[in-house]
């Protein structure tokens, strides 16, 4: 048993779902660290939870930097505190087509060296879409991965991270609700952000087989974190734009029980951080009216109405 779950206790609570500009529910700690710790930790519990009623947990699983210190924590909690994945199934999100598994850029390999190396999960239990199938057999490969996902009784919990298309998995802008597992072309951004992972963006792959929109929403719960002031801005076209297919990660607007998850730096587009003014009292916010906030709001206003301040 995990013998010291840690409280961590997030910076603000989401308060401005009230106020109805945040169309899902988003907490914001005051560290990533703080974050993944907080993810981990449900994760750990829910796995003993279910081992103890005998039940196996399925996981989706994320690949990219923002996972890594969940990973992490998973880890320490298996070597210092008895966590046992030996019931745990994962299903990982994507991985870049066409891709080798001993490649530096495989997200098989990926997921090798930040968690499957070091806990006790049994090899046959790990999914990860195959990068190496020839294209007239990626559809095939993509319905029996649906299958296995059904089979498995579905996923328990499903970590996202997004890209800045708003691309979670790999779907891009187009992806619509009812996809599953698919071949997708990768979109431009895309390839350049991972251009450096593949030391230029002509080495990047131009497809990757990802889960679908309606596979990842087909979680029971789904948690998707973002971390770092370059995510603010499309965190909040997901959180308080419409839901569309120009941005995927809005999607779990439509999910019963999505979160996200963020650091201050990743929250700070947010209407309850950029313009709290705009909310209600600022009390609300745990703000006041000092002399910070008042010259924000002032420049706002003068940038707005394209007056200058006197
Ligand atoms: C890739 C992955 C996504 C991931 C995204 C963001 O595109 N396919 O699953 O969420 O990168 O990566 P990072 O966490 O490194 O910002």
């Amino acid at each position: 048993m995990i013998s010291s779950i840690e409280t961590v206790t997030p910076a603000f609570g989401p308060h401005a779902l009230a106020a109805g500009v945040e169309h899902i529910p988003v907490t914001v700690y005051g560290s990533s660290s703080q974050a993944s710790r907080a993810v981990a930790q449900e994760i750990a519990a829910l796995i003993q939870l279910k081992h103890a009623r005998g039940e196996h947990t399925v996981l989706g699983l994320a690949t990219g930097s923002t996972p890594t210190s969940i990973y992490d924590e998973l880890i320490r909690l298996h070597r210092e505190e008895g966590l046992s994945f030996k019931n745990v199934i994962t299903f990982n999100l994507d991985e870049y087509w066409p891709m080798s598994p001993e490649e530096l850029q495989s997200y098989r390999r990926f997921m090798r060296e930040h968690l499957f190396d070091h806990v006790d999960i049994d090899p046959k239990n790990v999914h990860i879409p195959d990068g190496t199938l020839p294209m007239e057999k990626v559809a095939g490969f993509c319905a029996e991965y649906e299958r296995k996902m059904r089979d498995a009784g579905g996923i328990d919990y499903q970590i996202l991270g997004i890209g800045r298309t708003g691309h979670v998995g790999f779907n891009e802008p187009g992806s619509p609700r009812d996809s599953r597992t698919r071949l997708i072309t990768l979109d431009r951004v895309t390839r350049m952000d991972a251009a450096s992972d593949f030391f230029g963006e002509w080495n990047v792959p131009r497809k990757a087989i990802t889960m679908g929109v309606e596979s990842i929403l087909s979680a029971r719960t789904v948690v998707l974190l973002a971390f770092g002031e370059h995510k603010a801005p499309v965190i909040r076209r997901a959180v308080e734009g419409e839901v569309s297919a120009a941005v995927a990660a809005s999607y779990l607007q439509q999910h019963p029980s999505a979160r996200i998850v963020l650091d201050t730096s990743a929250a700070t587009e947010l209407t309850r951080f950029k313009t709290p003014w705009l909310l209600g009292p600022l009390e609300m916010f745990g703000l006041k009216w000092d002399s910070k906030t008042t010259r924000t709001a002032a420049t706002w206003l003068a940038m707005t109405v394209k007056k200058p301040l006197l």
